[in-house]
């Protein structure tokens, strides 16, 4: 990867880069369309991460879908795909965690210990495998995008890094590779996150800006759906995610909620 990237780059050529874990979906595609309209190369990067899951029946049970994933890259115009294998990416002898403090104390970062440490390493290994020009990723994974650009700004990366909407199903439900584990019945009530979100924007738009107020209002919600298990549901200032009391600037809501044993994430501006 590293030696055809730096042929395209002699070539004067800009690089993209999306990195996934692959089961795309409309919502990746999404990524892969933005980039491949921002660059002259654009790499896919597909690769689940076994150093980011803090529980192995979720690895084991991720979705693997190399024959579509393929597919799907080349229609959306990828000039390559880097899917290295688990040895490859981690051989014996692997000692290096990169780890930004702070953005990964709270939120997700709480219920999955290591997860964000996961993250940043296997995107700082990609961002040096495949030296893109810019790295498009979606504000499905909020935290995530935070945690990334900050990494890229203080290890001095260059890198350009793109944060993209979210893309939803018809009903609300954010798009997911592990939404395929829903059953009818969870699928239906999973829209939960997407209407708590939406009480929590209609309370702020009404003027509430008591933070506990729209909190709870929210997470009422989710309480109502017999099959959901609300994990926690934080409004945080949009930029550096410190928990707030009252809406002042920019703020987000960022929740995780189980159906089953699925475990569903989602987020949105709160203003
Ligand atoms: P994965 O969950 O496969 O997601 C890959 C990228 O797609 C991420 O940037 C994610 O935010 C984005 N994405 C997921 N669902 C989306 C949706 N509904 N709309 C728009 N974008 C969406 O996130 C990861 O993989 C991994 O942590 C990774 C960054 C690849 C590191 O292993």
């Amino acid at each position: 990867m590293h030696a055809l990237s730096a042929q395209v780059r002699e070539a004067g050529k800009r690089i993209a880069l999306v990195p996934t874990m692959g089961a795309l979906h409309a919502g990746h595609l999404s990524l892969i369309d933005y980039a491949r309209a921002q660059a002259d190369f654009l790499v896919v990067s597909i690769f689940v991460n076994p150093l980011q899951f803090d529980r192995d029946a979720d690895l084991d049970a991720y979705p693997r879908t190399w024959e579509a994933d393929s597919a799907l890259c080349a229609e959306h115009g990828a000039d390559a795909i880097y899917a290295p294998t688990a040895p490859a990416m981690y051989p014996g002898g692997f000692a290096t965690k990169v780890s930004v403090a702070g953005l990964g104390q709270g939120l997700c970062g709480e219920h999955r210990p290591g997860h964000f440490d996961g993250v940043t390493t296997v995107v700082a290994k990609l961002f040096g495998a495949v030296t893109p020009h810019l790295a498009v990723f979606g504000q499905k994974d909020y935290q995530q995008l935070k945690i990334i650009t900050r990494m890229t700004a203080d290890l001095d990366m260059g890198i350009e890094v793109i944060g993209r909407p979210t893309l939803r199903e018809a009903d609300g439900l954010a798009m997911s590779s592990r939404n395929v584990h829903l059953s009818a019945d969870e699928r239906a009530q999973a829209l939960c996150l997407r209407r708590a979100l939406d009480k929590a924007q209609e309370l702020a738009q009404g003027g509430e800006r008591e933070v506990q107020k729209i909190k709870s209002a929210a997470a009422q919600v989710v309480e109502g759906a017999s099959l959901a298990r609300l994990e926690y549901l934080e409004v945080v200032d949009a930029d550096n995610l410190a928990p707030l009391t009252r809406l002042e600037g920019p703020a987000r809501m960022a929740m995780a909620v189980w159906l089953g044993a699925t475990r569903l994430i989602d987020n949105d501006a709160l203003n």
